[in-house]
């Protein structure tokens, strides 16, 4: 285990949880407190089940178990780093949710005996992680850790376009290496116009209705980040990206190495200078999977 990866992720998903609050798209959060309370009453007041993909330090589920105060809900939290898994356990027991169970599993969502393990749930939940899997592969298990008809929430997933001000003095040798950036997620999860990637945005929504699944409701969540110092999260997030760029990018034979360097060292200055901004599109998508 690479300790210093492992706490920079941390320190990540943390920063990004409060841009992510400010992110989401609020007609669609309404939509699926809405969804869920239709959901709660047509089941005879039952609990509710809902497992979260990928769930990272557990931000998105303290918001939604927050939030369904009268909706009981019985919360599944499925994280592949064990790590990060712990993380977000250690802060799920120390909520006192009387309404509610939580539930952190360390395991991969593509694990195929998953659905035996924790059963199929009326709700699935799976924030800024779709781009990081073929869609293809990972769909089909998805479906199967849904019930028949059940709700999809897939909020703040990636959708193509990046963008840094202030300008660079060469924007041709920025979009360059932004096109690069793209294509390395392309390859990432696999190149095919149906995998995902940097288009996972669009691809999954296509991708539900393929399945006979219905999108509900869809619109933007995206990230605006300026290095403002008075910001100290967004600094970590910006950091974070900085350096996710550096690990993209090195040892590609596409990008000139001298080019990324001096790139690099710009828009690191430029954050502590407190003049980097960050423009990232997501896309929100509320959905239900086929009958
Ligand atoms: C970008 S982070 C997002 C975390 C969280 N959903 C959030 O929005 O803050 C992606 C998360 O998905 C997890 N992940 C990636 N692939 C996974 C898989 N196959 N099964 C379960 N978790 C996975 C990663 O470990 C990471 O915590």
């Amino acid at each position: 285990v690479n300790e210093n990866v492992d706490s920079e992720m941390i320190v990540y998903l943390n920063a990004k949880e409060r841009i992510d609050l400010r992110a989401r798209n609020p007609q669609i959060w309404a939509r699926l407190l809405r969804e869920l309370k239709a959901c709660h009453s047509e089941s005879g007041q039952r609990k509710l089940k809902v497992t979260e993909l990928g769930g990272g330090l557990g931000g998105l589920a303290c918001a939604l178990l927050d939030a369904c105060d009268e909706i009981p809900l019985d919360y599944t939290l499925v994280e592949l780093d064990a790590r990060v898994a712990a993380t977000a356990q250690a802060r799920l027991e120390g909520q006192s949710y009387s309404q509610h169970t939580v539930s952190v599993v360390n395991d991969d969502l593509l694990n195929p005996g998953l659905p035996d393990q924790i059963g199929q749930a009326d709700l699935v939940v799976a924030q800024s992680m779709l781009d990081l899997l073929d869609l293809r592969v990972a769909l089909p298990h998805i479906v199967e850790l849904a019930k028949p008809g059940a709700l999809f929430y897939a909020p703040v997933t990636f959708n193509g376009f990046t963008e840094f001000r202030p300008p660079y003095a060469d924007s041709q040798v920025e979009y360059q290496l932004l096109t690069t950036y793209h294509r390395s997620m392309d390859e990432h999860t696999g190149i095919h116009p149906d995998a995902g990637g940097s288009r996972a945005g669009w691809v999954l929504q296509r991708n539900i209705r393929r399945q006979g699944g219905a999108v509900l409701e869809t619109g933007s969540s995206d990230w605006l980040v300026t290095s403002d110092p008075a910001e100290p999260t967004h600094r970590d997030f910006l950091t974070h990206i900085l350096n996710f760029f550096e690990h993209s990018l090195s040892n590609r034979t596409d990008f000139p190495q001298y080019q990324l360097n001096l790139w690099l060292d710009q828009r690191r200055q430029e954050m502590d200078n407190g003049h980097l901004m960050l423009h990232i599109h997501n896309l929100d998508l509320l959905a239900e999977f086929p009958s």
